[in-house]
C-alpha cells in the first residue's frame, strides 16, 4: 500500500473521528447519538441525504451511493490519491509519517529513480521537439501543422514538436545531454535493432504529439508522419511500453482536461489525438482519448476519478461500434452514466470542426445522446427486429449490459426505458436477467469455482438467495452483537467459504463477537477489510440497517437457507467428480460423502 505499513494507517483511522473530518467540509446536523446528515458533498441535493455514523466510522450517501471511511472521503473530496490521503490525515491528527527513505527498501528506490529518469529523458526530448518547431514554422512539419489549421498556442499547450531530419539528432542531443544510449532506448526515444542489436532512431522528421501521464509529466510520444498516406504505411508511431509509458493506464489529453473535467465530472472521449484537439479548440477543453488502442477497464478507472458522465465521440462506422460496446462493457459497472455524441455525416471530431468550426461541433455535443438510445438504434443492423426470436436476441444482448449495473436503482431505471425501447415488459426483462445471472452463477458452481470473486466490487446480486440470506445475517450482525455471538455459534464456517467480500465481512463480524472484541476495534477492522472496495451495498446497511419483524426467524431462516445452499453446492461437486473419477478407492470416499450431504436433504 504505497509504501505505509498498516499499522500506520490504522493509527490514522483510529486517531481521525469522521464527523469531525467530514465536518470541516459538509455542515453536518446531529441526527442520533452517535450520527450526523448533511447536504451530500458529491451531488447536487436539496434534501440530507448524506449520513455519516460515528459507531462505524464511515459514511454513506442514500442520494448517490457515495460511501467509504475517512480516507476515501478525502480521497473523493479532493480527488486524491490514497498517499496523498493518508499524508493529509496524518498531518491532521498529529501521526508522524515516516521519511521516504526510512519505509523505502533499496529496491523500490532505485526503481522510482530509474522512474524519473526515464520521464526527464522524455520531457527534455520534448522540449527539444517543440522548440525545434517553434524555430522552424516553415519546416515540413510546421507547414503541415499550418494546413490543418493548428496555431501555435495550440500546438503549445499540448506540446505538439516536430523531429529533425537529421540522421542520429537524438542520439547526438541524448549524449549532450548526458542520457547514455541505453537510457535513450529504455525511454523508447530509440530502440534497439534485435538482429545486429544497433541503435536507432524511431521519431526522425515526424511530428510529435507528447504524451504525459494525469499530472503532467511527460511518459512518452505518438508521432506522426507529414504524409496522408506513408510510404511504410506508419502513420503514428508511438513510444513501446516502458516502465513509465503503459498506454492502456494513460488517456491523451487528460492534463489539458482535468480541470474543466473535475469541475464538470464530464469529459469527452474521442478516438485520436486530432479529434481531441479539436475539440479543445473548439471550446470543449474536457476531452481525452485513448492512446490508439482499444479502450481499456484501466482507462475506465482514471475516468472514474475525475468524472461521473462520459460523451462518446467514436465514429459511427463498424470500427466505432465495437468500440462504443467495449466502452460500455468497463464504463457500466462503474456507475458512470455514459452518452453518445453523434457527428452528422460520418465525419470525425477534427473533420466537423474544419469544415463546420466551433458552432457546428458544439451542436453535436449539445445533442448528444443517452448510451441506450444508441445502443437500441444499433439492434436492427443486427438483429431482425421484425421476428420475435430476432428481437429476443436483441433483448438478451441488451440485457447483458444492464447486468453488469451494480447499483439497483440505476438498473431499475434502464430496465424501465429499456422495456419502453423494446416494446416489451419489465418482467420479460427482469426475468431474463436473473436466467442470464443464474446460468452465470451455476456455471461457477458446477466448475466448483464458487469461491474468489473477489474483485474491487463483485456484481451483487439481488436475486441470488445466497446473497440476500447473507446479506440478511449481515444486517442482523451489524445490529447488535447479542446477535452477531449467536450466529458465529450457529453459522457453519462452510457457508461463508464463497470469497466474497459480503462472506469475508460477515465472517469479521462473528469472530470479533466470538472474542468479545470492542465495538471500535470492530469498527476499524471492518474499515480496512472494506478500504477501496468501493461496495455501497454493504456500507448502506451499516449507517441504516433494515429492522426485522421477527429477528429471531429472520435469523434462523436465513443460516437455514444457507447451510441449504452450501449443502446443495458439495452434493453437485461430489456427483461430478464421481462422474469421472475411476479410483475404486476415491469413489468409496465420494460415496460415503454423498450420504453424509444426502442424509438431511
Ligand atoms: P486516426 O487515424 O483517426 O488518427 O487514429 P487522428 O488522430 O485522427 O489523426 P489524423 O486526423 O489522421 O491526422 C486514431 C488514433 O489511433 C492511433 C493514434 O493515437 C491516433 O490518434 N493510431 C492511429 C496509431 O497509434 N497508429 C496508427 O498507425 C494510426
Ligand atoms: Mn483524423
Amino acid at each position: 500500500m504505497a509504501g505505509f505499513n498498516q499499522d500506520i494507517i490504522e493509527e490514522i483511522r483510529s486517531r481521525c473521528e469522521i464527523a469531525d473530518i467530514i465536518g470541516a467540509y459538509v455542515q453536518l446536523k446531529r441526527r442520533g447519538s452517535n450520527s450526523f446528515t448533511g447536504l451530500c458533498p458529491f451531488h447536487q441535493e436539496k434534501t440530507p441525504s448524506f449520513h455519516v455514523d460515528g459507531k462505524w466510522q464511515r459514511y454513506h450517501c442514500f442520494g448517490c451511493g457515495k460511501d467509504g471511511d475517512v480516507f476515501r472521503f478525502i480521497m473523493e473530496h479532493d480527488n486524491i490519491s490514497f498517499p496523498d490521503a493518508v499524508r493529509q490525515l496524518a498531518q491532521r491528527c498529529g501521526v508522524i509519517l515516516p521519511e521516504r527513505g526510512e519505509y523505502d527498501s533499496g529496491a523500490a528506490k532505485a526503481h522510482r529513480d530509474e522512474k524519473e529518469r526515464l520521464l526527464k529523458v522524455n520531457e527534455e526530448f520534448s522540449a527539444f521537439f517543440v522548440r525545434f518547431l517553434r524555430e522552424n514554422p516553415n519546416s515540413p512539419a510546421g507547414i503541415y501543422l499550418q494546413k490543418r489549421g493548428i496555431s501555435r498556442d495550440v500546438a503549445e499547450k499540448f506540446s505538439i514538436g516536430a523531429v529533425p531530419e537529421e540522421r542520429y539528432c537524438c542520439l547526438n542531443y541524448g549524449k549532450y545531454l548526458g542520457f547514455t544510449d541505453e537510457d535513450l532506448v529504455a525511454a523508447g526515444i530509440c530502440g534497439r535493432s534485435e538482429e545486429y542489436g544497433r541503435i536507432y532512431e524511431r521519431f526522425t522528421g515526424r511530428l510529435t504529439f507528447a504524451i504525459q501521464n494525469e499530472y503532467g509529466r511527460g511518459v512518452g510520444f505518438s508521432a506522426r508522419s507529414l504524409e496522408p498516406k506513408p510510404a511504410d504505411g506508419r502513420k503514428y508511431v508511438n513510444t513501446p511500453e516502458t516502465m513509465v509509458f503503459k498506454k492502456g493506464m494513460l488517456l491523451y489529453g487528460l492534463p489539458q482536461a482535468r480541470e474543466t473535467v473535475s469541475k464538470e465530472r464530464k469529459i469527452i472521449l474521442c478516438e485520436g489525438q486530432m479529434d481531441t484537439i479539436a475539440m479543445h479548440r473548439a471550446g470543449f477543453t474536457n476531452a481525452v482519448a485513448p492512446l490508439g488502442t482499444a479502450f481499456t477497464p484501466d482507462q475506465a478507472k482514471l475516468i472514474k476519478r475525475y468524472a461521473d458522465e462520459v460523451n462518446i465521440a467514436f465514429d459511427s462506422d463498424g470500427a466505432g461500434q465495437k468500440a462504443f460496446l467495449r466502452a460500455l462493457e468497463y464504463i457500466l459497472p462503474l456507475s458512470i452514466s455514459m452518452r453518445m455524441i453523434r457527428i452528422p455525416g460520418g465525419k470525425d471530431p477534427d473533420e466537423l470542426y474544419t469544415n463546420g468550426g466551433a458552432e457546428a461541433v458544439a451542436d453535436a455535443v449539445n445533442s448528444s445522446v443517452p448510451w441506450l438510445e444508441q445502443f437500441k438504434d444499433m439492434l436492427p443492423s443486427l438483429y431482425d427486429m421484425s421476428t420475435p426470436v430476432g428481437r429476443g436476441q436483441a433483448a438478451a444482448f441488451m440485457v447483458s449490459l444492464f447486468a453488469l449495473v451494480q447499483n439497483p436503482i440505476e438498473l431499475e431505471s434502464y430496465i424501465r426505458e429499456g422495456a419502453a425501447l423494446l416494446q416489451v415488459s419489465e418482467e420479460a426483462l427482469y426475468s431474463e436477467l436473473s436466467r442470464q445471472r443464474n446460468k452465470e452463477k451455476r456455471m461457477r458452481d458446477i466448475s466448483g469455482s464458487a469461491k474468489p470473486v473477489p474483485q474491487p466490487s463483485a456484481p451483487s446480486q439481488p436475486e441470488s438467495p445466497e446473497h440476500s440470506a447473507q446479506l440478511t445475517l449481515f444486517a442482523l450482525a451489524v445490529t447488535s452483537q447479542e446477535n452477531a455471538r449467536e450466529l458465529s455459534d450457529l453459522l457453519p464456517p462452510e457457508t461463508l467459504e464463497d470469497g466474497g467480500l459480503l462472506s469475508q465481512a460477515l465472517n469479521l463480524l462473528l469472530a470479533a463477537a466470538a472474542a468479545g472484541e470492542s465495538e471500535a476495534d470492530t469498527a476499524l477492522a471492518l474499515n480496512t477489510l472494506l478500504a477501496d472496495k468501493n461496495d455501497s451495498e454493504l456500507g448502506k446497511i451499516l449507517l441504516d440497517p433494515p429492522v426485522f419483524n421477527d429477528p429471531g426467524k429472520a435469523l434462523a431462516d436465513s443460516v437455514a437457507e444457507l447451510v441449504r445452499i452450501t449443502r446443495r453446492r458439495r452434493y453437485i461437486a461430489i456427483t461430478m467428480e464421481m462422474r469421472s473419477c475411476n479410483d475404486p478407492e476415491r469413489r468409496l470416499e465420494l460415496m460415503k460423502q454423498l450420504l453424509e450431504v444426502s442424509k438431511d436433504r
